[in-house]
């Protein structure tokens, strides 16, 4: 064995028993640093004849890739090691019962969701999801909302930059894309309902740049406007816990449906209590109608053999009915008494022989 062979083989073994990185580290400057042992056999090399030098600047260089290579290597397993046992420290139990007074409780917002979806679900319809970042192709052209449309304005849309092909993706205004994507997905008969975020650039006592939407789109050969009123009563009466709703259909416009409707509820306002159902004042909670034609052709469904109904209403604004919460931007503020005051217990589940929200 040569010399030079002996002295790296010296050098891996130390590079082998380095315990941790920071020990890693001393071993390869002390071979590779500036004043390394490497270092140093190699400067050697300018004063050696040429034949020497043949000989050890391919035993010296054979040397130093085989140490830079083993010094890797080992960084690996000692990092995978560290990792190893961090994990195992921080190992979460997650079986153990929750204290008490660290209990979680359940948003609003989640409750609300989950009781739309109980509801909705007990008449047949499945959960359809899309994308919060949407193209403009989705969020309004193929809702009949072409680009000149002035009902783009009323969205106070958040876009991204342009991509280098022009394209500007934006974050959806509504979940009425999801609507098309459902079309696209599956074929009809088709009943669903779509729940999610959609932002807006607008903020008060009632709007907050991102809020929440339910979608919802029955597609078959016979369902009409009839079907729709139905639902939607069925739903009022369910949601708000009441066996009866004074509800009233209102002559609107939505490019996306013909004809359509907004749907006001009955309530009465007195001494700052709001009761839902009953009494002479109008609250409007969603927007509704039959698909327009155009937008069944977008989403590749033959308007002549189907047609449906959709609606959308506003998660939030529900809530707010519902559980009497004044002022929408708390919802957002993540405030821990707000929460443990508004929020649900985490394992009542709504459901409709259990009941939405005891
Ligand atoms: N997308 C509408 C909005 O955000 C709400 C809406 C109205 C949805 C009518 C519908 C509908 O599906 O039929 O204002």
């Amino acid at each position: 064995m040569t010399d030079i062979e002996a002295r790296a083989r010296e050098m891996l073994n130390a590079v082998h028993s380095a315990s941790d990185m920071n020990a890693l580290e001393s071993v390869r400057i002390s071979v590779l640093g500036k004043k390394g042992v490497l270092t140093e056999m190699m400067k050697g090399l300018g004063a050696m004849s040429a034949e020497e030098r043949k000989i050890m600047g391919p035993a010296l260089n054979g040397a130093k890739d085989q140490l830079t290579a083993a010094i890797a290597a080992r960084a690996q397993t000692l990092q995978a090691q560290a990792l190893n046992i961090r994990l195992a420290q921080e190992r979460i139990d997650i079986s153990l019962p929750a204290r008490p007074e660290i209990r979680g409780a359940i948003h609003p917002v989640s409750q609300v969701i989950d009781e739309v979806i109980a509801i909705f679900g007990d008449m047949g319809f499945s959960v359809a999801e899309g994308p919060d970042i949407e193209s403009d192709f989705y969020n309004f052209t193929a809702l009949n909302i072409p680009p000149e449309h002035p009902a783009r304005q009323m969205h106070d849309t958040f876009y991204f930059n342009e991509k280098p092909d022009g394209e500007r993706l934006l974050l959806r205004t509504h979940t009425s894309p999801v609507q098309i994507r459902s079309m696209e997905k599956t074929k009809p008969p088709l009943r669903i309902i779509a729940p999610g975020r959609t932002y807006r650039c607008d903020s008060d006592m009632t709007h907050t740049p991102m809020f929440h939407q339910v979608e919802g789109l029955v597609i078959d050969e016979t369902a009409h406007m009839g079907h729709l009123k139905g639902c939607l009563t069925e739903f009022c009466k369910a949601f708000f816990e009441v066996d009866n709703v004074r509800m009233r259909f209102r002559p609107s416009h939505f490019p996306f449906t013909e004809p359509s409707a907004e749907v006001d509820i009955g309530c009465r306002r007195s001494g700052g209590e709001l009761r839902i159902g009953e009494g002479e004042d109008w609250l409007e909670i969603l927007g509704c109608g039959m698909v327009h034609p155009k937008v069944l052709q977008h989403g590749g469904i033959d308007p002549d053999k189907y047609q449906g109904f959709a609606f959308g209403m506003g998660i939030d604004r529900l809530a707010m009915l519902k559980y009497g919460i004044p002022d929408l931007r708390d919802f957002f503020e993540a405030d821990l008494r707000w929460l443990r005051h508004y929020g649900f217990a985490a394992l009542d589940i709504p459901s409709l022989p259990g009941g939405l929200s005891r």
